[in-house]
């Protein structure tokens, strides 16, 4: 007993100082550190320290610093978040525009005029026609321009005229939910599913995913910053459906579109962004992840991995090609990068996995009398 009472205390006496020891170290090293990282070494040979095959300073290993936000910024981001808090006002008679985004005049009038038939009341009209007057073949399409202006292809001109679509169809205080549509777009359900589908949701269906590619953030500029940083970049298919909230939060906007018409534009720092395929899906992707759906109601087939994608010609026009395209119900994004990685999102409305489509494009003008022929019985089951 006493040989071992005798033996224990040197054996303690290193066990206690050693921990004490160890936060000493660490304590200091710790403040060296956050010394360092408030004041990041200069000089190369401090650098040195850290680091002595490729140098960096300190901070690159540490996370960024909070930053401070811009007097726009916090402006910005009240406005948002009062819109977005604000409860939706119900209106007696809720309505869907539907705006379309058209050089001329609309190829598939006669096919839309009956999917409206019947529903008069329940949706209203708008056309932004950026070239020619339309000559209209459906009465529900007369008197419907907004006046209009040019627009150049992936350029800014195009979100502006997405915007001007969209004020002009918010003075209808019914409107509850936006679709913009192209000329080359058709129907591919009736006119009450469609407006169940979009009305009863609480979601908009913007197409955002993250491609880390050359067509994806590979278009980011630096000169974004310090707004949007490149880990929001987003990107996603021009043809989006909209709610109330979100039409006006676009109104609100003006700090972040000027960041894209500025710096997302073909031929910046020898890239191209298309403003159209970015501004949206960033801007969304950062105040409301939640709100957007992430893929559009609008199906287009890029399988052919070609510069457009595939126009439907009569030849391809079929029953069962509209039953394909309305049963699939998991959304495909894939990277431009080598990789060419593909995610699959099944497609949730309310929590139920349901079919992601409510309109397709590209449809050339000579599918019109087939599409006519067709709508009755692919919109009837
Ligand atoms: C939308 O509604 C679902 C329930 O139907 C709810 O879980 C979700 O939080 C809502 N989202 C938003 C953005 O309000
Ligand atoms: C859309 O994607 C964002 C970011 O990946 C995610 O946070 C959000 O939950 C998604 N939205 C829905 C409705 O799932
Ligand atoms: C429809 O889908 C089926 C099954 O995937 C396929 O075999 C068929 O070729 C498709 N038809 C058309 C017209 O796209």
């Amino acid at each position: 007993m006493k040989d071992m009472q005798i033996l224990h205390p040197p054996r303690h006496r290193p066990q206690l100082k050693k921990p004490k020891w160890i936060i000493i170290l660490v304590s200091l090293v710790c403040m060296f550190l956050v010394l360092a990282y408030i004041h990041p070494p200069r000089d190369s040979t401090t650098c040195y320290i850290f680091s002595s095959s490729n140098c960096k300073t300190i901070s690159s290993w540490l996370p960024p610093p909070s930053r401070q936000l811009t007097d726009e910024e916090i402006a910005s981001r009240v406005v948002i978040n009062n819109i977005l808090n604000a409860p939706s006002i119900e209106t007696k008679n809720p309505k869907i525009a539907f705006m379309f985004l058209s050089p001329g005049s609309l190829p598939f009038e006669r096919l839309w005029d009956k999917f409206f038939q019947g529903h008069e009341g329940k949706f209203s009209i708008h056309i932004h026609a950026s070239r020619v007057k339309p000559v209209h073949s459906s009465r529900y399409f007369q008197n419907r321009e907004i006046r209009s202006d040019k627009v150049d292809w992936g350029k800014i001109s195009m979100v502006d005229a997405e915007k001007r679509l969209l004020a002009n169809a918010l003075k209808d205080p019914d409107n509850q939910h936006f679709v913009l549509l192209s000329d080359s777009c058709v129907p591919l359900r009736g006119f009450d599913y469609v407006y169940n589908y979009l009305l009863y949701t609480n979601v908009s269906f913007i197409d955002s995913f993250e491609d880390p590619g050359p067509h994806g953030s590979g278009r980011y500029s630096n000169h974004m910053l310090p707004e949007v940083e490149k880990k929001f970049f987003r990107k996603g298919a021009q043809w989006f459906t909209m709610k109330r909230q979100h039409a006006i939060i676009v109104m609100a906007d003006s700090l972040y579109y000027t960041k894209f018409r500025d710096y997302c534009r073909p031929g910046m720092d020898g890239r191209n962004c298309y403003a159209d395929e970015h501004y949206l899906p960033t801007f969304f992707h950062m105040f409301d992840p939640n709100g957007v759906a992430n893929w559009s109601v609008t199906h287009v087939d890029w399988s052919e991995r070609k510069w457009h994608p595939k126009s439907y010609t009569q030849k391809d026009v079929s029953y069962q090609l509209i039953k394909n395209i309305s049963s699939i119900s998991e959304s495909v994004h894939v990277t431009s990068d080598e990789k060419r990685k593909m995610t699959i999102t099944p497609c949730m409305w309310n929590d139920v996995n349901r079919p992601c489509y409510l309109f397709a494009r590209k449809f050339l003008p000579e599918t019109l009398e087939k599409m006519i022929d067709l709508f009755p019985s692919y919109t009837t089951v």
